[in-house]
This record gives structure tokens, sequence and C-alpha cells, in this order.
């Protein structure tokens, strides 16, 4: 198979996104919500376009491009993409506003539920040859209180050397790269993996042209997703990213916090090695 055929095209990661989001759990879409609130951040997301019409004198001709664009996200199903790099990150600065431990970042359009259960000490599900950098991830899950929470889950998914996800771009076995890791009596986990390359938003679809138009870059830097969770404590969703990575200052989701950012040691042979410590609130 060439490269270009395992290359995910904006179409497919698009539609394999907005298909995981209408399959995923519904409970967590507001349901009820009441017309005062809709009214008044409908109507304030309504204010911000009209102001920004006005301000720079938008032509008919300008509204109809947009238009056009809409239609064109809707039918690539790149909603969930152009979301989760655009808007989500303020979604989750507000409601880091109430949570303690360790801080949290977006979830992002590829999280796959119901993945793999791996014991403390384990390797990532990854393919015979897999490439990139070696990388063993260590570290423990505590409460804020300091003490280790034993059994806790660390829900990981993460980027391939090229920047893929399995699940969502073509050519990459299901589950690959994915795991749910629990934690030792002592809270502890020992991770093996490959150290994910920098991802970019897929250049040929809608939001891609965007991206084009106004001259930006389509770059995340590169990054492990975790869901972290306990029974009787709060579930942090964050992304962890590697110091001295490319795009760590100018991540096109703006999802990076300095808190996220692991130290790199080496661990021989080539390898790296990561620690972190995750702290968790009571629920
Ligand atoms: C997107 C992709 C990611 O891998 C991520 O972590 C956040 C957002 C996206 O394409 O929308
Ligand atoms: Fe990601």
């Amino acid at each position: 198979m060439t490269t270009a055929e395992h290359s995910p095209t904006a179409a497919g990661s698009g539609a394999s996104a907005t298909e995981s989001f209408r399959a995923g759990r519904r409970d967590h879409v507001a349901a009820d919500v009441p017309p005062e609130r809709v009214s008044a951040v409908v109507g304030a997301v309504l204010a911000g376009v009209h102001d920004a019409i006005r301000e720079h004198e938008v032509s008919y001709a300008e509204f109809q491009a947009a238009k056009q664009w809409l239609i064109d996200v809707g039918e690539g199903g790149e909603w969930p993409l152009f979301l989760d790099v655009f808007v989500e990150h303020v979604v989750e600065d507000v409601a880091a506003r109430s949570q303690q431990g360790t801080k949290g970042s977006i979830l992002g359009p590829y999280y796959l539920p119901d993945q793999r259960k791996l014991p403390a000490v384990a390797d990532l599900p990854a393919r015979p040859d897999e490439q990139g950098t070696p990388l063993v991830f260590t570290g423990q899950v505590r409460d804020t209180s300091g003490n280790p929470i034993a059994g806790a889950e660390l829900d990981l998914w993460h980027a391939d050397s090229e920047g893929y996800y399995s699940g969502f771009a073509p050519g990459i076995p299901e589950g690959n790269l994915r795991g749910v890791i629990v934690a030792d009596n002592q809270g502890r986990f020992q991770i093996h993996t490959i150290k994910p390359s920098p991802y970019q938003i897929p250049t040929d679809g809608p939001t891609g042209k965007l991206i084009t138009a106004a001259g930006w870059h389509p770059w995340r830097p590169a990054h492990l997703h975790l869901l972290v969770r306990a029974p009787g404590h709060r579930t942090i969703t964050t992304q962890l990213y590697f110091e001295g990575g490319e795009w760590l200052d100018s991540d096109v989701a703006e999802a990076t916090k300095p808190e996220l950012v692991l130290d790199l040691r080496p661990h021989g042979d080539g390898a790296l090695r990561a620690d972190y410590d995750f702290v968790l609130e009571p629920a």
C-alpha cells in the first residue's frame, strides 16, 4: 500500500469523528435547557457575529461564501474536528474553574470508549513494526490528600509516529495505541509505548481550507490523551505534551498548559522515559 492510500482524508477522519460522536454516550448532552439561558447564550453568539460583520463590513459575496463553507463542514462531517480545535478549549477553561488536582485539557474528537484493559505494567497495543521512539511512561495516581488511589484507571490514547489515530485514519488496526491501564495497589503504573508525532488537521477538507485561507497553521504539538478515573473521584480529561516539542507554543487547538508538559529522560537504547503523577479530587 502506498503512503497516499494510508493518508487519512479530511472526509474520512471527519465522517468517522461524526459517527463516533453520534455513537458515543449521550448522557453528557444537555437537555431541557431553560429558554432564558438559550436566549442569553445564543443571543450573545449572534451578537458577536453581527458585530464582526459591522466592524469588518462583510459583503454579500463573503456572506454567501461563509454559508457555503458551513454547508461543506456539515457535509464533510467535520463539525467535531472544527469545534474541538477552535472552541473546546474555552469550554474546558470554564470547567477548570471548579477543578482541583491535575489540570485538564480538551477531549478532542478521537476518543473511543471500551478499549482493552491492561495491567499496571503494560505494553500499549501496537503493530509489530510500530515506528517511533520507544517511550516508558511511569507515575502514580493520588487523591488531593496525597493518598495513593489503588486500581485507578488511565484510559490512554495517542497518535502514531505519523500523527494518525487508530479508528479514524485508514490502515491502522483497531485499538492500536489505545488502552485502559489499571494502576496497582499503590496507584502506580508503567506503560510502554512510542512517542507520538505532532498532529495536523486534515488539510483537504473545509477546516483545512479555512486554515489555509486565513494563513494559519494546522498543527497540534505531539500529545498523549488521558482520562484518569477512580470510583468516588472526579474524572480528569487531560493531555500531556513533550518538553521542547514542536508547536508547543502555537497549538492550533490552544489546549496546552505549562503543567502538562512532560520532562523526557533517556532510558537506554534510544528510548525515552517520562514520569507524571496525577491528582484526583473527590467527586
Ligand atoms: C483535534 C484532533 C486532536 O488530536 C486533538 O487532540 C484535538 C482536536 C481535531 O482535529 O479537532
Ligand atoms: Fe489528539
